[in-house]
């Protein structure tokens, strides 16, 4: 299998955090501390598979105007090749502002730019490109305004025909609809997997052990759930799993599912089975929680964390 991973972020974004005393409404506030980093869930995966020690990364997707810039530089500074194509105005800014007084956090999002039919052109001759160079696409995150929900499906098809593995890691529609292309690993959270389950599963019927079964019998290999702090219900090649975390003191747990992918893309590039894959993701979704930023992982916590990982199979 080849080497290179590559990441798909169609929502890149800059993600800063501004520490404030209190965020009072009305007020002029003075931020204490500020942290901008490219963000948007698949830089997150590429940017922690680095600090796991994966040297082969790419980064697409797109990233436009002055904020684009700051995305692509940030995404090279690290070690990440960097393959974005422009759009039509500036990426997004999202502003988180956390208040020291309750530690509350409360968001402002950007919608991001406008994406064109020929900017969409560009960005799948480029995807078809790194595809044929990658052993393994990891599609993340939520799908820019303007373009369909069916976008997934498609790209997945591009990226497998050019004989890529396909990871897709999305919610809502286009999770529904990429599924349809029959990627190679999904990893819906608790209340992600909700729409793709039967009535009678929704209804309580069947277990979240079913609806894995059932998403690997609509020919997904590799389904995950994960739990947060309760871990992640599995099934891989034909069988399930049951993946236990130790207790921890979470500091900042967004991006941990994004980690988790990254950790996962790690064992499966190199044919681990499929256990130690789970473990060695789920220590990495762990040790993210440890860090205040989004899609961090400290390698010293990821092996520490590792040891205590459990992953044992599941009969049901
Ligand atoms: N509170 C926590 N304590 C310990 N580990 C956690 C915690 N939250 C998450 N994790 C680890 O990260 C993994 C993924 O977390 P989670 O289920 O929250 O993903 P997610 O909802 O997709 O996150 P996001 O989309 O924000 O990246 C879990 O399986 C677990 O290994
Ligand atoms: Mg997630």
């Amino acid at each position: 299998m080849k080497t290179k991973i590559t990441t798909v972020t169609l929502n890149a974004a800059i993600d800063k955090t501004y520490y404030v005393p209190v965020l009072a409404k009305g007020k002029v506030i003075r931020a204490e501390k500020i942290l901008s980093m490219a963000g948007g869930k698949g830089v997150n995966v590429a940017r922690v598979l680095r600090q796991l020690g994966h040297s082969n990364v790419a980064a697409t997707g797109f990233a436009s105007g002055y904020n684009g810039q700051f995305i692509i530089d940030q995404v090279r500074k690290i070690g990440i090749e960097s393959e974005f194509v422009g759009a039509s105005g500036e990426s997004r800014l999202c502003l988180n502002f956390i208040d020291r007084t309750d530690g509350s956090s409360t968001e402002v999002l950007e919608p991001g730019p406008e994406i064109r039919e020929e900017h969409l052109v560009n960005f799948k001759s480029k995807l078809q490109r790194l595809s044929e160079e990658s052993g393994l696409v990891i599609f993340s995150g939520s799908i820019p305004k303007g373009l369909s929900s069916g976008l997934y499906a498609e790209l997945i098809e591009i990226a497998r025909q050019a004989g890529a593995e396909v990871f897709l890691d999305a919610s809502g529609e286009p999770l529904v609809q990429g599924l349809a292309a029959k990627p190679s690993f999904i990893k819906p959270n608790e209340d992600e997997i909700l729409p793709l389950l039967a009535e009678t599963e929704k209804s309580g019927g069947q277990d979240l052990y079913g609806g894995v079964i059932s998403l690997m019998e609509k020919g997904i290999p590799n389904v995950v759930v994960t739990l947060g702090g309760e871990g992640a219900v599995a099934g891989a090649e034909g069988k399930l799993y049951r993946v236990r975390i130790p207790k921890l003191r979470p500091v900042n747990t967004v991006g941990s599912g994004d980690a988790f992918v990254a950790g996962y893309a790690y064992g499966f590039i190199r044919g681990w089975p499929a256990p130690r894959c789970l473990s060695y993701a789920a220590a990495a979704g762990c040790a993210n929680a440890l860090s205040q930023v989004a899609g961090d992982v400290r390698l010293s916590d990821h092996e520490r964390i590792l040891r205590d990982v459990q992953v044992e199979e599941w009969h049901r």
